[in-house]
Order: C-alpha cells, then structure tokens, then sequence
C-alpha cells in the first residue's frame, strides 16, 4: 500500500526504554508488512527488524552504522548536519531593531540570539538569507527624549556616557509627564518641527542616533552579527503617504469621523470581519502612526526582494499588533502568507521585569563585561553564557536570566557545553596524528558508551532539520546539552587513547563529537574557545 517513501516520512526516534533505535508507526497498513518492506532491503546498517504492537523498531549494526557516519563528519566538517531543503529560496529575517536614544539591555539579547540562531539555522537548511534591523529611530518616544534633553539635558554627561544619560532623561520625562501632560503635547510639537526638517532638532537627532547606534555595533561585534539592511524606521517615512493612499484606494481604509471641533479626518483600517481590532492610519490632525509605516515597509521589502518569507522576531507582546499588519497586506492584495512573526516571551532578572521606562534595566553592555570576568576572561564562553542562557527555553516562554544557570559547570549551558569540546580537543591533541579514518565496517563490537555516542552524531542532521521547520533554535540547545552530557559519559568510562583494538573508533568518534559540537553553538551564534 504504501511505498518506501511514505515509510521514510514516518520514521521517529523511540522515547526511552524502548529497545530500538528507530521506529515506524504503522496504524493502517499492518506492521507486519511494513517490516517485510524494510527486510527486504536486506541493508546491512539493520540489526533488527521487529513489529511490536503497532509499530515496527529497527534496531543499528553500529559497525556497519560507524564508518558512513564518521566519514560523513569527517568530510563535511564546519558543514555537518546542513541541508539543501531551502535551496533556491530566500527569507528575509528581520530582527534587533532597537531603539533609538534607549540603552541595549539583557532583554534585547534574547531578540538577538533568537535572530542569529534563526538566519543561521535558515542558512544551514540552505536558505539565501536576507538580514534586516529596524532600528526604532522615529516617533514620539524619541522626541520625548530630545525634549528632555533640551530641558535637562547636560552636555558634559553625555559626552562622558551618552547612552546612560539619554536614559536618564527618559525615565525623567516618563515621570515628569505622568503628573504634566502638557510635555506630551510639547513632544508631538516638537516631532512636527522635526518632520518639517529643522535644521537643529535634525543635528540633534542625527548626534543621538550616532552614539545609539555606536553602542548598538559594540553589541554585534561580541555577538559576531551583522545586518544586510541597517534601514531605521526613519528611512520608511518618505513612503508612507503612498502606502497610505493606496489603502484607500483598494478600500482597505477608510475615512473615518472627524473629532468633534476639528476638520481633519482621521483615517481608519477596520478589521471586524476578522475578529481583529481596527487601528489608525493617520490621525485627524494628519500625523502618520506606527502601523502606516509597518505597511510601506512590508511593501518596500517585497518591492525589493524577492523572498519567500518575512519573518518578524519581535516579542510577543506586538503579536496583536503584527496580526494587524499582516491581514491588511492580505486585503491590499499583497501575499500574507508570506509574513511570519516568531514571538518570544519576555525576560525578567532579579525576579524584576526589565523596563526601559523606569530604568529597572542591566545595560547589555554592563552584562557581558560581567560575563566575560565571571568566564575568566574568555570572551567566547562568557558571551555564549548569555546567549545560550536565551535560547536554552522554548522562545514562547518567559524566562528568567539567572547567573548561576547561565555559568553552570552542571550542565544546560554555555561553559558546560564548550567544556565538552575543549576536552574532546585536548585529546585530539594529545593523540597526534589522528588515526586513519573508518573506511570500512569496524571488525569489532561496537560498545554501549561508543553506541549511544555514535548514536547522537548519526542524529544531529535531523536536529537542524527540525530546529528550522518549527523556527525553534531551543531544539538545538537541548540537543546540544544532551549530546555534551554523552560525550562527558563516554570520556569518564572510555580510555580513549589506550593502545586497543577500538581507538581508531574511538579517536573518530572524538574527532566528530568536537565537529558536531562546533557546529550546534555555531546555529546558536556561539564561538568555541581554544581553552577553558
Ligand atoms: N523597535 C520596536 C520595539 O522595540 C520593534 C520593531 C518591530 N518591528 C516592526 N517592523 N514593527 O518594540
């Protein structure tokens, strides 16, 4: 009834304490029959083939099993476990986008790793990646600071430390406001007379984008990211008007009522039928809104490339919002299948949500200088340390940045992992010259610790298969995790290098578990160091 193929796609690995290294559902054709298929391949890499229930476990001749895989590793080294599924195909990943005239902080390097996990993890399934920030440098929120600034900004202060300055200044007038809604309005005026070019808000805008900026590319050069398209919000302005007239054109906005008093009309994007709020355009006094540009920059990008997705890490706070965006395209007549957001939740330190507004943040910057003096210096763990922390948890859940997690020696993080193959160097070193590598069958019994380690290896390809189709680097860390825990287990009850008849296996398997360890921190945007 059903061909080979179909048996391929419904392969799984058995949960444990199933005695079997694969196994194949089998509901509506009998097991029996599948099973007579896979014997009848009489492939040499099967054990055994038996029905139990409804499924069919296969179990590996792991001598036959160890030279393909070990010389598979050995030959595609930086590119073990890649795919070609993407290939022919572009994304764009747009990620970071911070903002402005606010400091980088520990919960922007979960935006961060996310994104650079995911470019990479598209790049290794053979995607043409297309890198895009969106850094927030437009708007209220901006010309609230530089009203703040021209009240009580102090020239020494920010030419010492700019970035802490302007923070200070906005958890000013975020309090000051609150008690005095005239600074709103004295903002928004503000805003206008920077939208109508003047020439010295413009300076000051450019200088607070400038030290913002410079601290933001300080940050990417410790996490090695960097961006194909460095466009702020700014840059999108010039085509909103477009943007906003062909909404109304295609009946997608609407004029909607006037405010009582006033002429202006404001204009309005009605998303009942789909059990979605409506949202503002444009207000009546003319001014554009934030969703007017999340517009004329989705037309932009597909304007100007040719992809097969957008996808927006943004947290999950903005889902709402982004739902809106992306039914509009839709309705404009634009492709919104194409438009994904990937959510994350939010993170908290200290048992505190972080919050920019009341200044109840650890600076990025502060972070990772902590994190490299608690890595003894090591740039590589300390930054890895954060950023594994980040990615250690399934991207839907709030975390916490704890440390202690973060450093552990125990397991589940950074250090730990990195360890693994800093040991699995020092014994390739140790050894010389590796060992010839397995071309043929290994003539002897392949032991468990070997096996199970083997095993691991053999699985990593599927790994980054699924860490892509599910946009879920966390699957990659916990395999990581997994694989270093084995590799710990194997190096404290194996001798590797004693002269026996197993050390070409051995030194092999070594040799691979550095290769696919360097590749997995690779996907999550992590360095390897050369000692620990
Ligand atoms: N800068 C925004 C923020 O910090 C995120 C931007 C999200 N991207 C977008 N195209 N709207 O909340």
């Amino acid at each position: 009834m059903f061909g080979l193929e179909k048996i391929a796609s419904k392969i799984e690995i058995p949960p444990e304490g199933i005695d079997a290294d694969l196994a194949i559902p089998s509901f509506r054709e009998s097991p029996e029959a599948v099973a007579e298929k896979i014997r009848a391949l009489k492939s040499p890499l099967f054990k055994e083939v038996v029905v139990k229930g409804r499924y069919v476990n296969i179990s590996f001749n792991y001598a036959e099993l160890a030279p393909l895989v070990l010389a598979d590793v050995a030959e595609k080294k930086g590119e073990y476990g890649w795919n070609a599924c993407g290939a022919g195909k572009a994304v764009m990943i747009e990620y970071s986008a911070p903002n402005i005239a606010k400091p980088m902080h520990m919960g922007h390097a979960r935006n961060n790793a996310i994104g650079h996990a995911l470019v990479n993890l598209y790049r290794a399934n053979g995607y043409r990646v297309i890198t895009t920030n969106h850094y927030g440098d437009w708007g209220m929120s901006l010309a609230k600071i530089m009203l703040a600034y021209g009240r009580w900004g102090d020239r020494a202060a920010f030419d010492k430390d700019p970035v802490r300055h302007l923070l200070d200044l906005y958890v000013r007038v975020t309090k000051e406001s609150a008690d005095n809604p005239e600074l709103e309005d004295e903002a928004r005026a503000l805003f206008r007379k920077l939208e109508a070019g003047d020439a010295e808000l413009h300076a000051m805008w450019q200088e607070f984008r400038d030290v913002s900026v410079a601290n933001f590319e300080r940050m990417y050069g410790l996490l090695g990211i960097s961006f194909d398209i460095d466009n702020g919000e700014s840059f999108y302005t010039e085509f909103i008007p477009a943007a906003i007239r062909e909404a109304l054109l295609k009946g997608v906005a609407q004029y909607g009522e006037a405010a009582e008093g006033g002429e202006g009309r404001p204009i309005v994007v009605s998303l009942d039928a789909f059990k979605l709020p409506s949202f503002l355009l444009q207000k009546s006094d003319g001014a554009s809104l934030y969703g007017a540009r999340d517009i004329a920059v989705v037309k932009w990008r597909l304007e100007h490339y040719d992809v097969s997705k957008i996808i927006y890490v943004v947290g999950h706070e903005q889902e709402l919002y982004l739902k809106q965006i992306f039914k509009t395209m839709g309705l404009m007549g634009y492709p919104e299948e194409k438009l994904a957001h990937v959510s994350y939740g939010m993170v908290t330190q200290g048992g505190k949500k972080i919050s920019t507004r009341t200044g109840n943040i650890v600076f990025l910057e502060d972070g990772f200088e902590d994190a490299i003096a608690r890595a003894r210096g090591i740039r590589e763990v300390g930054v890895g340390a954060i950023i594994y922390n980040m990615l250690s948890m399934g991207r839907e859940h709030d975390i916490t940045f704890s440390w202690d997690a973060a450093m552990s020696v125990e397991g589940n993080s950074a250090p730990y992992i990195q360890y693994a193959y800093v040991r699995a160097k020092a014994i390739l070193e140790k050894a010389g010259a590796l060992a010839s590598p397995l071309l043929s069958p290994y003539p002897h019994e392949v032991g468990a610790r070997e096996a199970a380690l083997l095993k691991l290896i053999a699985h990593f390809p599927e790994a980054v298969r699924q860490a892509h189709a599910l946009n879920a680097p966390h699957l990659i860390a916990t395999f990581l995790n997994a694989f270093a825990q084995e590799f710990n287990r194997f190096y404290a009850s194996v001798p590797v290098l004693e002269e026996s008849e197993g050390r070409d296996l051995r030194l092999a398997l070594v040799a691979a578990s550095a290769q696919v360890i360097e590749n997995g921190l690779w996907l999550l945007g992590i360095a390897v160091p050369e000692r620990m």
